[in-house]
This record gives structure tokens, C-alpha cells and sequence, in this order.
């Protein structure tokens, strides 16, 4: 299959990997099970090791067909050690992306690095214009972090994504885009 975006991307700080079946134990222990991580995402927390190792196989599936490229966030010299993941899906000319940090991780400016870095490299590739994402108007943490990225704010998208830990019904969400 051929990846519309690299493998492998690095920052001054981070490692963007394709991820592997060895990584669903440090995804647990990082953050799958914490609900303060999990409180603004569509999933609930994981209890069991089952669930986060059920979501690892469908993301080596994302890699196959080529329509996903979730990466793994690790530490240069912490190859193995997965501390996040940025999602990145291709839908025709845009990017949809979504992402998340270990909270031992939080406050250090490593998803607008992420984020941006990935933005640019995307956007080198004609086939893209458009880097997009939504985040629920309560999430300020992401929304700042796009707009550290070089985002723009586009709209205020009403009754659009379920967040299952804060209500079952839809909430409003910021669509926020980078384009070229
Ligand atoms: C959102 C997330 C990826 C941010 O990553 P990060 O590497 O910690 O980002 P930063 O270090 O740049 O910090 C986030 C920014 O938001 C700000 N921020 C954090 N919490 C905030 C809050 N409750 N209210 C207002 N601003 C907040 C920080 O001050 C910082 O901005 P600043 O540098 O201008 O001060 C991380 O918090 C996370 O993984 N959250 C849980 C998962 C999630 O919500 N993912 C996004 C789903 S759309």
C-alpha cells in the first residue's frame, strides 16, 4: 500500500512511528486507562488491557489500507516508550488529524511541535490543501494547541461529535484547518 504521508517523522523532541503490537502495554500504562486523558476524546477509558490492545491492531489496519496513519509520539532516545499519538487521516485533499499526550507529558508545548511539524510535511505533498481538525469548545488545552500550530479557527460546527465521557449526545466542537 502506498502511505500518502512518511512512516517515520522526527522533531526537535519527538519521534513519529508507525506503531507496532508491542506498544499496547505502554499505551495502557501511559494513558488509555486515565480518564482526565480521556475526558474530550470519542472513546471512553479503558479497564481492561484487551480494549487498548483491540484499538493497536485496528491502527496497524489504518497503516495497511492506507487510509489512516495514526503514529506513536515517543522520545528520541525512548524509541519504544510511546508517550501519545497523532492520527492523521486522508480524506481526498484534507487531513483530518487527532491527538493525545500521556499526561506526565502535559504543559511542555510537545503537540504543537507534533502538530505542526506533521501540518508542514503534509502540505509539502500536493495532494494536499487542507490540514483539518475539531476539538469540543470546553477542550481550551486543544484548542491551543492548533492555534500554536499555526491553525485558524474556521467555525463553531453545532451537535457535531459525540463525547461519550462528557454526554451521549453531540456537542459543539471548533473546526479548526491549516491550508496551503
Ligand atoms: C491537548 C493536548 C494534546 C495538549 O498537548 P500539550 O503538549 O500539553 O500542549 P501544550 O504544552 O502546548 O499546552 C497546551 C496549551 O493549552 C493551555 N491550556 C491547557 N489547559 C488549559 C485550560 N484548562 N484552559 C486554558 N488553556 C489551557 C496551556 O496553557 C498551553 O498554552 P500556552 O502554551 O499558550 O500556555 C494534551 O493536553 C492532551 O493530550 N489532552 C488530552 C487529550 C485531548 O484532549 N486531545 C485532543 C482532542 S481534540
Amino acid at each position: 500500500m502506498t502511505h500518502h504521508l512518511p512512516e517515520r517523522l522526527q522533531t526537535d523532541r519527538l519521534v513519529l512511528r508507525a506503531p507496532r503490537a508491542a506498544d499496547t502495554r505502554t499505551l495502557f500504562d501511559a494513558y488509555t486507562q486515565d480518564a482526565d486523558v480521556a475526558r474530550y476524546m470519542v472513546w471512553r477509558p479503558h479497564s481492561r488491557l484487551a480494549e487498548t490492545e483491540a484499538f493497536v491492531q485496528q491502527c496497524l489496519r489504518s497503516w495497511e489500507s492506507g487510509l489512516g496513519h495514526p503514529y506513536i509520539l515517543a522520545k528520541p532516545d525512548r524509541e519504544l516508550e510511546a508517550i501519545g499519538m497523532l492520527e492523521a487521516r486522508i480524506l481526498q485533499h484534507t487531513v483530518d488529524i487527532g491527538y493525545v499526550l500521556a499526561r506526565a507529558h502535559w504543559g511542555q508545548g510537545l503537540m504543537p511541535e507534533a502538530v505542526a511539524h506533521l501540518t508542514r510535511t503534509a502540505l509539502e505533498n500536493t495532494r494536499f490543501y487542507r490540514v483539518q481538525a475539531t476539538c469540543d469548545v470546553d477542550n481550551q488545552a486543544s484548542a491551543r494547541t492548533l492555534e500554536k500550530a499555526g491553525f485558524i479557527r474556521e467555525a463553531r460546527l453545532e451537535r457535531y461529535l459525540v463525547h461519550p465521557n462528557l454526554s451521549s449526545e453531540p456537542r459543539p466542537c471548533f473546526m479548526y484547518a491549516r491550508c496551503r
